[in-house]
């Protein structure tokens, strides 16, 4: 049984807590952005014996400092800028604990988790222009709110009852259109939703990295000729690698053209809605069918925190309601049950309470505050793009949002791509394992490139300007 804690226990101990949070949060920046793990702590975490008796707080608290807290991602560094992945708020840390105290489980009832999920969700109906009585959903990360988003899709536009029959023996083909740079979480939900990969059909993009929209509608027409039907499109606000942002209204309209589902996985972009430069360009996200963002990339909300709107609650609800007998789900906001249960609405049960972090963190900054950070970040992918462009021994593959893809050219490189992908991914390995700074690397168009994207509120121009001067030195060094 755990220990019944008293509250003098409960407060040493957290105080202990409370110095280390301080500590490594304050002092994050002076270290390393990333170290890896020496073999014989990887080896000392992976292996180790079932504890038969137990061990003191105080211990635990010890071994945590030695083994666990000095080897993260990086991504609490202000120079980390690989994936998209933010350093957290600080507020969401704490919100994180007292969600953990609480302990609710959010599958529904009338409990103030229940309610501020509820609050929350409208929120974010709001930012995107969806109607109040949207559906919607606080889940994982982007990954399940796609495969969510696009579960409703398959139940609402199949054309045959999915749940009862399953997709065994049908004879009409679903597809799924999305573009080549689309996330792989969506091929994933495809094959998961039992549509089969050959059924998505990978669009091809314009120089811009945007979805071929004109290529979308032959692809369409040409299944709707051979007797198939256009399921969905999951279009792309903000792809993972360069950022662009598919043409949303233009994909609007041919989805209704054919009836289709318009899903837009905005995981990583669709907040930029909330930016000076890309709040236009965004406008379209009010017209999809649903949405998937993420508050744990530009929100910083500690991760997990995914989210997933459905303007039609209805279908969100009819892809997933289950009740057994055991449970009450009526619609009883003000009683026992409280309003018609979450659970009802996807695939868990028992759900935590991530609402407290995604409301603590966005009411602390306010829009204002976000829109003004993701001004900045923006700004300062602008400025890293501007620097290797006037640079003459680095090029820009791609860029979009906060994401800037770049290359170490030296001049008696230039034209051997082999060489050049090469020179740049050992570049990488040495800027990654140097501990200076930290980006990640893609492939765009068969070509290897460094990938950083900006999703971090606490990088400074000073930061990027270093970033520019040690991808030359590592690279004149790689280079002999
Ligand atoms: C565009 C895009 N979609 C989906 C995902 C998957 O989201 P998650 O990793 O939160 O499951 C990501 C993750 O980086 C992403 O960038």
């Amino acid at each position: 049984m755990p220990a019944d804690w008293t509250e003098a226990q409960i407060r040493d101990f957290g105080y202990q807590v409370v110095d280390l949070i301080a500590e490594s949060l304050g002092s994050i920046d002076r270290g390393p952005v990333f170290r890896p793990v020496p073999p014989d702590i990887a080896a000392s975490l992976r292996d180790q014996p079932l504890p038969q008796d137990g061990t003191p707080a105080e211990a635990l608290l010890a071994d945590f400092r030695e083994r666990v807290l000095p080897y993260p991602l990086g991504n609490g560094h202000r120079r980390f800028w690989g994936w998209v992945n933010s350093p957290p708020a600080v507020i969401g840390v704490f919100a994180d604990a007292l969600a953990a105290a609480m302990n609710p489980s959010v599958a529904g009832g009338n409990h103030a988790a229940v309610h501020l999920e509820h609050g929350v969700l409208a929120w974010f109906k709001e930012i995107f222009g969806f109607p109040p009585e949207s559906g919607g959903l606080l889940v994982s990360g982007g990954s399940v709110a796609n495969l969510i988003g696009l579960a409703a899709a398959r139940h609402e536009r199949a054309g045959f009852d999915v749940r009862s029959d399953g997709l065994q023996g049908v004879n009409q083909k679903l597809i799924v259109y999305s573009s080549e740079e689309g996330h792989s979480c969506i091929r994933k939900a495809v094959e998961l939703l039992g549509m089969g990969s050959s059924n998505l059909r990978t669009i091809g993009v314009d120089d811009s990295f945007r979805i071929d929209v004109a290529a979308l509608e032959v692809a369409m027409a040409s299944d709707v000729a051979a007797g198939h039907r256009p399921l969905a499109v999951a279009a792309s606000a903000g792809t993972v690698n360069s950022g662009a942002i598919d043409p949303l209204v233009e994909i609007s309209a041919v989805c209704r053209r054919h009836g289709a589902w318009f899903h837009v996985d905005g995981a990583y972009g669709a907040l930029a809605i909330l930016s000076r430069r890309h709040g236009q360009e965004l406008a379209g996200l009010r017209l999809a069918d649903s949405i998937a963002v993420d508050p744990h990339k530009w929100l910083s909300v500690p991760i997990e925190a995914g989210l997933v709107l459905v303007r039609d609650a209805a279908a969100m609800r009819d892809a997933f309601s289950l009740v057994p007998p055991y449970l009450r789900t009526d619609d009883d906001p003000t009683g026992l049950g409280g309003p018609v249960w979450f659970s009802e609405y996807g695939i868990q049960q028992t759900r935590g309470f991530r609402a407290l972090k995604v409301w603590m963190t966005l009411r602390e900054e306010g829009v204002e505050g976000y829109r003004a950070a993701i001004d900045k970040q923006v700004d300062l992918a602008e400025r890293l793009r501007g620097q290797v462009d006037s640079a003459a021994d680095m090029e820009v593959v791609a860029s979009g949002l906060s994401v800037v893809c770049f290359r170490y050219t030296p001049d008696e490189l230039r034209g051997d791509e082999e060489a050049l992908d090469g020179l740049n991914r050992e570049l990488l390995r040495r800027l990654q394992l140097g501990g200076e700074a930290f980006l990640s690397g893609t492939v765009l168009r068969g070509r290897f490139a460094l990938r950083a994207c900006i999703v971090n509120y606490k990088t400074r121009e000073e930061d990027i300007d270093r970033l520019v001067e040690l991808v030359r030195v590592t690279g004149v060094e790689v280079n002999g």
